[in-house]
């Protein structure tokens, strides 16, 4: 570490693909390119590792402990504990509207805790579409951590949800990312990826004139957030059913065990008839009601779209 050094940052990350990790490369890289501040990435790696893509029933089979925070256990990590951070970058994906296990794992860890506490975190996440609940997970448990989200920032694929709920499946589940039968290619595009520089070099602003010290968000006006307010009541809705089916799955046996196989048919059976039912009626009903609970919508995208907002008006600063 230079000696000069003015700020230390921490990275956190797990990632797949690769593609949440390459959001987190270009939004480092400006910090990395600053001689007054020193970036350490820590990258997840769980003991187990997970498969991309993932079989059918491990995927289902990931459910309870998931969206229950018992997470998986990962490698050791790098860090000691005693290590003093200005910032922390805390980049995760989204599983079943809950943040990924390595993360979970990550943020239950004792020593982890002791690295988080007091400081400030920026949260990233690059994911489908439905991050809101995966976020009020994630803010108690950096809470309870002792942590203070000062920024939040959701990259989401811009296919539609309708197209979405096919692309990404189909991706998670094959591996297959393109577009087919004039549905866009799952995941975020290049420009969409190239474009989140702009949180770093706003980030490096901040660090250098001591703004992760105060409360105001760092990324304001940057378009860090945009919540679909649409979309939080299926995610409420998925939720619970999430977590009624992950208890009935636990009780059954330990992941990964034949005990669960029966029950995890069925509860692929449950999601299927959910989604052509539940989804077009959602759907229906929404653009029924529209303008009737619009005040109400807007409050909620508001609410969630905190601490960072939605509001562009600073991006052109940081346009290359
Ligand atoms: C097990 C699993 C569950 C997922 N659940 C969600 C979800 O609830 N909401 C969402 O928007 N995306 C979900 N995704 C998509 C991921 O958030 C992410 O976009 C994708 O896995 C690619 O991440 P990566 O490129 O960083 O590996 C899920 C992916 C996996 C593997």
């Amino acid at each position: 570490m230079p000696s000069n050094t003015l700020k230390n940052v921490l990275v956190v990350q797990y990632s797949q693909t690769g593609q949440l990790a390459a959001v987190t490369a270009k939004i480092i890289a400006p910090l990395q390119a600053d001689p007054n501040i020193a970036v350490r990435v820590e990258t997840l790696q769980p003991e187990q590792p997970f498969p991309w893509p993932w079989p059918f029933l491990r995927f289902l089979d990931a459910v309870p402990e998931t969206v229950h925070l018992l997470p998986g256990r990962l490698k050791p990590l790098s860090l000691v504990g005693d290590e003093q951070f200005d910032l922390v970058i805390l980049a995760y994906q989204v599983w079943f509207l809950a943040p990924s296990q390595p993360i979970t794992a990550f943020l239950k860890n004792p020593l982890a805790q002791r690295v988080l506490r007091g400081k400030p975190v920026v949260t990233v996440i690059a994911c489908r579409n439905m991050w809101l609940m995966a976020q009020e997970k994630t803010k108690a448990l950096l809470s309870a951590a002792g942590a203070r989200l000062i920024d939040n920032v959701a990259l989401v694929d811009p296919g539609s949800a309708l197209a979405t709920l096919i692309t990404t499946p189909r991706w998670v589940l094959t591996g297959r990312k393109n577009g087919f039968w004039g549905l866009p290619a799952a995941g975020l595009t290049d420009t969409q990826i190239r474009h989140s520089r702009r949180f770093g070099l706003a980030l490096r602003e901040a660090l250098l004139a001591n703004r992760e010290q105060g409360n105001p968000p760092l990324l304001d006006g940057l378009g860090a957030a945009q919540a679909d307010p649409r979309l939080y009541f299926s995610e409420r809705a998925a939720t619970r059913s999430f977590f009624v089916w992950g208890k009935l799955l636990m009780a059954v046996g330990r992941p990964g065990s034949w005990q669960r196989i029966p029950l995890l048919v069925l509860y692929a059976i449950f999601l299927v008839v959910m989604i052509v039912t539940i989804v077009p009626t959602s759907l229906a009903l929404q653009a029924l009601l529209g303008p009737l609970m619009h005040p109400w919508l807007s409050k909620i995208k508001l609410q969630f779209e905190q601490p960072s907002g939605s509001s562009t008006e600073r991006s052109h600063i940081y346009e290359d």
